[in-house]
């Protein structure tokens, strides 16, 4: 049966409502684990096909974890303890330390939220898509509030997160370094939100595959999973994404913001990968470190392929193009394309430092073409500063 000739006699509406049907089920229907089905099936569900994160608020997600006491307050990681003393030393106060009173204009191509060659509308015109200089400079707001928006409620998951896993995690060293991420996550939503609200005027809702990662999360109770998704998963994310706009952004407060976060960000990868390192390599077994190796492998798929910004082409273009017609031409700008090469520049290397990157998976990275961020520096021979430096130079 051809499932596209079939579809195309539906009246438009419904076809495109098929159309995110098929979607959804494509992504499920990828993972080959039933183990990994099992852990994200169901969030996939709520997210893709009842769409939860857009149901309004409050969205209500059991949290199962157990939390972890040690009477004895031990000193038993020196590296997450030196990791809490700078973490300490680098708090800042997202009210004080950042320029408000700064006047931005998103609409300003002097000092452009993201300069053209994110979206490279000479490319969409190609594809059909001819927008006026005004509608260009809208576009680049939306895209920009867009990935904001997203950032944000990454942040709201970051920090439910953090609390969570500062109650699971063993080492007490870890439990006092988990407080200050709890506190630089409080801050990030802080920052976020602020900029959005005040100097863009515009918040999107959650991206459905965004709230498939954090409901699958948040409702997962073994501790190392929620390290592994959060701290590892969609921290690289967000550094890859951070680092991108960083590098992009002519807009000076948002440089300066992002500039601020992409430093505690990388303490909280860096975090991640000593928690995970050893626990993974010393304390699973072979068979639940190969369950964690091909979850890992699958969240980077979705991660690779979902983050279609439907929100944006709800928008603008719902209507007047297919979703199939918006897929190639989202995935297709330079700007995203910049933002899959910086996240998995950080998110590959550090699946290879905490064991689950073995021969055994190697041919299927190989095969969607991650392989060639194999061999760069994982988190923990990385400072902030080294990785606010490779931006700047690349800048
Ligand atoms: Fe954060
Ligand atoms: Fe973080």
């Amino acid at each position: 049966m051809d499932l596209a000739k079939l579809t195309n006699l539906l009246p438009r509406r419904m076809r495109e409502q098929v159309d995110a049907y098929f979607e959804a089920v494509e992504v499920l229907a990828e993972i080959r684990d039933p183990r990994v089905l099992r852990s994200l099936g169901p969030a996939g569900l709520r997210g893709l096909i009842l769409k939860r994160g857009k149901q309004g608020v409050p969205s209500k997600m059991p949290a199962t974890h157990s939390a972890h006491f040690d009477w004895t307050y031990p000193a038993d990681n020196p590296e997450m303890r030196e990791l809490y003393r700078r973490a300490k030393q680098g708090q800042w106060d997202g009210e004080r330390d950042l320029d408000w009173g700064m006047d931005v204009d998103p609409l300003n191509p002097e000092r452009a939220l993201v300069p053209d060659s994110f979206v490279d509308f000479a490319a969409l015109a190609d594809k059909g898509v001819k927008l006026d200089y005004a509608e260009q400079r809208r576009f680049i707001h939306s895209i920009t509030a867009w990935m904001l928006s997203q950032f944000l409620h990454g942040e709201q998951g970051a920090l439910f997160a953090a609390a969570q896993v500062t109650e699971a995690v063993q080492f007490f060293d870890g439990k006092l370094y988990g407080a200050t991420q709890v506190m630089d996550e409080g801050r990030h939503v802080e920052v976020f939100s602020r900029y959005l609200d005040d100097k863009l005027g515009k918040l999107y809702q959650v991206n459905d595959n965004l709230y498939v990662i954090i409901d699958a999360l948040m409702a997962d109770g073994r501790w190392d999973m929620k390290f592994l998704g959060m701290q590892i998963m969609v921290e690289g994310l967000a550094l890859g994404a951070f680092g991108t706009l960083y590098r992009q952004t002519q807009e000076p407060l948002l440089k300066s913001l992002l500039k601020a976060v992409i430093q505690d960000e990388a303490r909280h990868v860096h975090y991640g990968v000593l928690a995970l390192r050893e626990h993974i390599k010393v304390e699973l077994s072979e068979r639940e470190r190969r369950e964690r190796e091909d979850w890992a492998f699958e969240v980077a798929l979705l991660m690779r392929n979902r983050f279609m910004a439907y929100e944006v082409y709800e928008e603008w273009f719902e209507g007047s193009m297919t979703r199939a017609q918006w897929r190639s031409i989202i995935t297709t700008l330079p700007g995203m394309q910049d933002f899959r090469r910086v996240m998995f520049t950080r998110l590959v290397p550090n699946l290879r430092e905490i064991g689950l990157l073995t021969p055994r998976i190697l041919p299927h990275y190989d095969r969607v073409g991650l392989l060639q961020y194999m061999d760069g520096a994982s988190a923990d021979q990385l400072t902030a500063e080294s990785m606010i430096a490779e931006l700047d130079r690349a800048a």
